[in-house]
C-alpha cells in the first residue's frame, strides 16, 4: 500500500468528511474430505502447516480470521472469514488454496460474497449514536468467542411496503435487539452480487443470548417478511493452528499454558519507504493496524478509531505532540498509549511492538 502523505500541522477540519471505501466480505466454508485422514500422520502435519502458511501470507493483504464448525454443523468444518478492499484477492487465496495438497481434500461447502453499506434505516431508538452508522461500513472483528453468521432473504412484499412504514417495523427490529449488549452485530449486502440479500455476522461469547434474541426476534413483525433465513452457522474463533487441528490429523498448534499469549509478527515494509510524518497499514492476527513514523520512531496502534471504526492512518499526524486526529469525527489519540486524549474519543485503541531488523520495520503483538 502507498504510504499517506501527512503533515506536521494540524489541519483544519476538511469540509467534507471523509469516508471509507465499502469493504467487500466473503465468508468460505470448507469442508475435509475424509479421504484425508487415512493419510500417514507426518503428511497430514505436512499439509496442515503449508495450509496454514499459504493462510498466514494472505492475513497480511486481508483482514482474515479462521472459526471451526466442527461439532456445531455436520455439513461444513472451517470457515474463513475475509475482508478487504478489493474482492479480486479472495480470487488469488481461493487459486493458493487450492494449489496446496491439503487443497485437494478441501471442497467449498457454502460461500458467501457482500459488501458492507450504510443502512437504509435509521438507528433511531434507545439513544443510538449516528456512529453507528458508519461503524457499518467498516467490519472490525472482536475476540469473541462465536459468531453466527445468517444469510437471509426478504419477501418481495417487505419492499413494495412504504419507506416509513418499514421503519416503523425496524424501529421494534432494532429495539429488541438492544437488549441484548453481548451481541456485535455485522451487516453485509449482497444484492446481485450472490443469492442471499444480507449476510449478518453476530459475535459473542454467549451463545444463549444469541438464542434468546433469534427466538425474540421471530415474534416481531419484521418477521412475516423474512423469506429465508437458512443455513446458519454457529462458528468457533481459534488461531488458524487450532482451528486446522479440529480437522483431524496429528496437532500443529503451540500449547500455551493458561493464560499465557503468544508472541506474532509481521513484517511491514524497508524503514526507507516510511518516511518520518508517514503512515501506513499492516494486517496482524485478523486487525488492521496503523504504523506510524514520528521523527525517525516507529509507533504502531489499531488503525480503527475506538469511536466508530474510523481510519486513524488516513488521520492528521501531529508529530510534536505524536498523535493522530480520526478522519471521521476528529477524535485525538496519542500514538504511544493509544490513549483518546481529545474530542468525541472515550476509549484507547490498542497499541503494538515494533522492531527494526536489518532496515525493516516490523510489528508485533504486545504481550501485556
Ligand atoms: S470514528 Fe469517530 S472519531 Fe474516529
Amino acid at each position: 500500500m502507498r504510504p499517506r502523505s501527512t503533515t506536521d500541522t494540524p489541519a483544519a477540519p476538511p469540509a467534507g468528511r471523509q469516508l471509507s471505501r465499502r469493504q467487500y466480505v466473503r465468508f468460505a466454508f470448507y469442508k475435509l474430505d475424509p479421504a484425508w485422514r487415512r493419510l500417514p500422520e507426518d503428511e497430514q502435519a505436512a499439509q496442515k502447516r503449508e495450509l496454514s502458511s499459504v493462510i498466514q501470507n494472505f492475513n497480511r493483504r486481508m483482514l482474515l480470521r479462521p472459526y471451526s464448525t466442527v461439532g456445531t454443523r455436520a455439513d461444513c468444518e472451517l470457515l474463513l472469514w475475509q475482508i478487504t478492499e478489493s474482492p479480486l484477492v479472495f480470487q488469488e487465496l481461493a487459486t493458493a488454496l487450492l494449489r496446496t495438497r491439503m487443497g485437494s481434500y478441501l471442497q467449498i461447502a457454502y460461500s458467501y460474497f457482500s459488501q458492507t453499506k450504510r443502512s437504509v434505516y435509521e438507528i433511531r431508538v434507545g439513544g443510538a449514536d449516528s456512529s453507528e452508522e458508519e461503524e457499518r461500513l467498516v467490519i472490525d472483528p472482536s475476540e469473541a468467542k462465536y459468531v453466527f453468521v445468517y444469510p437471509f432473504i426478504k419477501t418481495r412484499d417487505w419492499y413494495q411496503l412504504s419507506k416509513h412504514t418499514r421503519q416503523g417495523v425496524m424501529d421494534e427490529h432494532i429495539e429488541v435487539g438492544k437488549k441484548y449488549p453481548s451481541i456485535r452485530l455485522n451487516t453485509t449486502y449482497s444484492f446481485g452480487i450472490d443469492d442471499y440479500e444480507f449476510i449478518l455476522a453476530f459475535e459473542t461469547d454467549e451463545p444463549a443470548d444469541f438464542l434468546d434474541l433469534v427466538q425474540e426476534l421471530r415474534e416481531t413483525e419484521s418477521s412475516r417478511y423474512t423469506l429465508q433465513d437458512t443455513p446458519l452457522f454457529t462458528c468457533v474463533n481459534l488461531r488458524l493452528d487450532e482451528a486446522l487441528d479440529t480437522l483431524g490429523g496429528p496437532p500443529i498448534a503451540e500449547a500455551l499454558a493458561a493464560g499465557e499469549a503468544r508472541e506474532s509478527w509481521v513484517e511491514v515494509c524497508p524503514l526507507a519507504d516510511l518516511a518520518p510524518g508517514q503512515a501506513r497499514t499492516v494486517f496482524l492476527e485478523g486487525k488492521m493496524v496503523g504504523v506510524f513514523n514520528i521523527k525517525g520512531e516507529i509507533l504502531a496502534i489499531n488503525n480503527r478509531c475506538s469511536h466508530a471504526r474510523g481510519p486513524l492512518c488516513e488521520g492528521t499526524i501531529n508529530s510534536d505532540e505524536c498523535s493522530v486526529v480520526c478522519p471521521w469525527h476528529y477524535g485525538k489519540f496519542d500514538l504511544r498509549t493509544g490513549a483518546a486524549i481529545d474530542g468525541v474519543v472515550k476509549k484507547p485503541v490498542e497499541t503494538f511492538q515494533t522492531k527494526i531488523e536489518n532496515e525493516m520495520i516490523w510489528v508485533g503483538t504486545k504481550l501485556l
